[in-house]
């Protein structure tokens, strides 16, 4: 029997902060070392333009993104790892699932509207500062799923539509032109796999409170002091369940450490030395990938050269699956 297929992107339009090492990074990388799984790892530039129009920015994040996952020890000779935008298959399967979308269910994608939220809170237009592309942002997505019959998608929660949006698309598709897809499912690993960021709220680049994967050392002790929490003096008991710095410690603490630290809070320790303890943590799990990320960061050409040999692999089987599709739908030769 062959091997699951694991697929997962990360968006390439900012720095790699913890969150996408938590959520996306670390399992993917657990999973692929395993040698239980086909692994396919890219890079969602595509989708990167949906929110970032600056092109040195989405330019400098994939090189800073290719480079975390290599230096947090993916193999690109065991797994295939790419950029989105190298494989031209991807946007022309996008149009064909484009097509087999009934408009309803985007409308129902919860990025879209959230936008359209707080259009409305704000008094503005429903449809103010929205693109096509945020519209069609779950689309694309499933382009990037089906495009290589993945089964298993490891993502954070609030991409759980996104996959179950694929499923329906597949399965419509499927439906209409024959068997063609897999119907994949997403895979969240445990309440971690949603980080928390600076303010409490979710790890994300949209929110600006992240904590960034590979900066130095001192950067990151100043990051995990701006975690904000109560105003409970050291000696006062602390909940745990209601603490960024907690979340954050679970998600790189053995299961022992972890039940330590709870203690820790009930005993009252103090914020200040809840978060050294938290800072030496996350810094002696990054030293030694952050050694090999700033090799990397120095050598792009490297980088470039990685990725385009994954694109080789990638497109050897998206461009016969794509052939078998054009067929199914009737784009085909006269004669
Ligand atoms: N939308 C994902 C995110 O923002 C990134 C992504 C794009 C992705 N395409 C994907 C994740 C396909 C899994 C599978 O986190």
């Amino acid at each position: 029997m062959s091997k699951q297929r694991v697929l997962t992107g990360i968006t390439t339009s900012g720095a790699p902060h913890l969150g996408n090492y938590v959520g996306a990074i670390r399992p993917a990388v657990e999973a692929s070392l395993s040698g239980e799984f086909d692994s396919f790892f890219f890079l969602a530039d595509y989708h990167a333009l949906i929110k970032c129009q600056d092109p040195d920015v989405v330019h400098q994040s994939t090189l800073e993104i290719a480079a975390a996952w290599l230096a947090l020890g993916l193999d690109p000779e065991t797994v295939t790892f790419y950029r989105q935008s190298d494989i031209p298959e991807i946007p022309e399967l996008t149009w064909l699932l484009t097509c087999m979308t009934a408009k309803g269910l985007v409308n129902r994608a919860h990025a879209y509207k959230g936008a359209v939220q707080s259009n409305e809170e704000n008094g503005d237009d429903a449809d103010f500062g929205i693109n096509m592309g945020l519209f069609s942002y779950p689309i694309l997505m499933a382009a990037d799923i089906l495009m290589f019959n993945a089964h298993k998608i490891p993502v954070g929660r609030d991409q759980i539509q996104h996959i179950e949006m694929a499923r329906d698309i597949a399965q419509r598709f499927n439906h209409h032109y024959g068997e063609h897809f897999v119907l994949p499912v997403a895979q969240v690993d445990n309440d971690m796999a949603v980080l928390q960021g600076l303010d409490g709220r979710k790890m994300s680049k949209s929110y600006g409170n992240t904590i960034p994967l590979f900066s130095t050392e001192k950067k990151l002790k100043k990051h995990i002091n701006k975690i904000k929490t109560n105003l409970l003096e050291p000696g006062e008991p602390k909940n745990p369940d209601d603490s960024a710095v907690f979340q954050i410690w679970q998600a790189f603490a053995t299961a022992e450490q972890t039940a330590e630290m709870r203690v820790e809070f009930a005993n009252g320790i103090a914020w200040g030395e809840a978060k050294k303890q938290l800072f030496e943590l996350i810094n002696q799990q990054l030293d030694a990938p952050r050694a090999k990320y700033t090799e990397l960061m120095a050598n792009p050409a490297e980088v470039e050269a990685i990725l385009l040999q994954g694109a080789e692999k990638a497109r050897s089987q998206s461009t016969v699956l794509m052939s078998s599709l054009r067929q199914a739908v009737g784009l085909r030769r006269l004669v």
